[in-house]
């Protein structure tokens, strides 16, 4: 009776031409019918994943997590109603937008909206075809990917999100920060996928570092490697291997300033054998940001 993906997220940007060109032409995303004037992409047979809607906070405007069904949903929200959190259902005007059967939504306790929907539009008659010929991403059950979240309270982000939405810990990074001492990130899945969420816990203007899409094989990464360099958008990391989920990736600045990962062969986890552990670095190889 938990989360089982991370179904979409929407996104507030200043240059919606700018993101186009970026989702289509460097990410290789598939457009998707849009609900008003924004964009929609699709990366598999999800009707949407991402919504870019144009305004000023370049931020992530809202996040939706998938449960399996409606049982699931009414026990969310009997865990929310005696933590004392009120969940908000949608109305039928938001279900239509969203595609979805049914829906609740609040905010996390940095303000994020947060939406718990189950039963999306899926449309397996026009399967996922990127536009520059990307071989295909790892999503379905798995989700959208993963979003790494900054968080000014923690213990309340980690309340929130662990022991209501029932995301668990796959496992801790602790990054130096030299005299500044250091900081854990916590990463938590909620399917096989290694991390659907990650927290950073620190406050900032914005919410969202970066939002992770997985290619299927490893040349997809090397191919959109090739077009952010001869794009012109700023690589932010260079290419390398993750730690702790052995994602092989790079990182590549959007329109709004926060970053994609584009990965490859991150290694899943099995709640039955995962055994939680603890890294002191993010990186095997790889990731420099000084070169980038
Ligand atoms: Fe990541």
């Amino acid at each position: 009776m938990n989360i089982v993906a991370l179904g979409y997220i929407g996104l507030e940007v200043r240059d919606l031409a700018a993101w186009s060109k970026f989702c289509e032409g460097v990410l290789g995303l598939m457009p998707a019918a849009s609900a008003d004037s924004g964009r929609r992409y699709r990366i598999d047979a999800q009707a949407w994943r991402i919504d870019l809607a144009e305004g000023d906070r370049d931020d992530l405007s809202y996040a939706g997590f998938e449960v399996a069904d409606e049982a699931s949903l009414r026990a969310i929200r009997e865990r929310f109603h005696e933590a004392g959190v009120v969940l908000t259902p949608g109305e039928p005007e938001l279900l239509a937008r969203r595609g979805v059967t049914e829906l609740v939504y609040c905010q996390d306790p940095d303000g994020l909206r947060v939406e718990v929907y189950y039963g999306p539009t899926l449309v397996t008659d026009a399967p996922f075809v990127s536009p520059i010929g990307a071989g295909g991403f790892v999503a379905d059950s798995q989700g959208l990917g993963h979003i790494v979240l900054t968080a000014s309270r923690i213990d309340e982000t980690r309340h929130f999100y662990r022991d209501l939405l029932g995301f668990r810990l796959s496992d801790i990074i602790r990054m130096g920060l030299g005299e500044a001492g250091a900081l854990d990130l916590e990463f938590y899945h909620c399917n096989p996928r290694h991390h659907t969420l990650a927290l950073v816990p620190v406050g900032a203007p914005k919410r969202l570092l970066h939002f992770m899409l997985q290619a299927r094989v490893l040349d997809d990464v090397g191919f959109a490697l090739d077009r952010v360099l001869e794009s012109g958008a700023p690589l932010a990391q260079t290419l390398g291997r993750h730690t702790n989920d052995q994602m092989v990736s790079f990182y590549v600045k959007t329109p709004s300033g926060f970053e994609v990962e584009y990965g490859w062969g991150g290694q899943e986890v099995h709640d039955d054998t995962w055994r939680v552990a603890r890294h002191d670095k993010p990186s095997i190889w790889g990731h420099k940001r000084s070169l980038a």
